[in-house]
């Protein structure tokens, strides 16, 4: 059975399809696409089925990373359904918190940054109303935590 990740930001349309694609590109890169499998989801409704942000998009393919996805929003099943939740700022870590009052699933979310070697921050910054340098910041935060990330998980196995 696949580890299964679930990245999350608010709209999902920046941020978590971005780490989501990244992850399975380094994924891919280890040769090790039969172990994990990633998706990601949004703690809003204001982008349902949107493709990637063209920004986003644009940033990735500058480091060789095609972004692919539809949004959706986080559903509390997904709790259930995967072993690892990765909030990408506290916004969307204290949101995913409220949705498990009692706390059962708190165990499975973390933070992006939590996974970071390289650089050094609490939060991987909403790009959405900056320039797009802000959207290329973004795909540096994730190259360095979603390496970190899958570092982690191979150290663990
Ligand atoms: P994301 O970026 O959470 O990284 O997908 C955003 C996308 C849309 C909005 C905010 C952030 N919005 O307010 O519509």
């Amino acid at each position: 059975m696949p580890f299964k990740i679930l990245f999350v930001c608010l709209g999902n349309i920046c941020r978590s399809p971005a780490a989501e694609n990244i992850m399975n590109y380094l994924i891919s890169e280890a040769g090790l696409t039969e172990d994990f499998c990633c998706d990601s989801a949004g703690t809003s409704s204001y982008h349902i089925g949107s493709p990637p942000d063209a920004r986003m998009t644009a940033a990735a393919q500058k480091r060789g990373i095609i972004l692919e996805g539809k949004a959706r929003r986080f559903e509390v099943s997904d709790f259930t359904e995967f072993d690892l939740i990765v909030a990408m700022d506290r916004d969307n870590y204290r949101d995913l918190l409220s949705l498990d009052p009692e706390g059962k699933y708190h165990h499975k979310v973390k933070l992006m940054s939590d996974f970071a070697t390289q650089h050094q921050f609490k939060d991987v910054p909403d790009p959405y109303y900056g320039g797009q340098r802000g959207f290329d910041h973004v795909i540096d935060l994730l190259l360095d935590s979603c390496q970190g990330l899958l570092d982690e998980l191979r150290s663990r196995s």
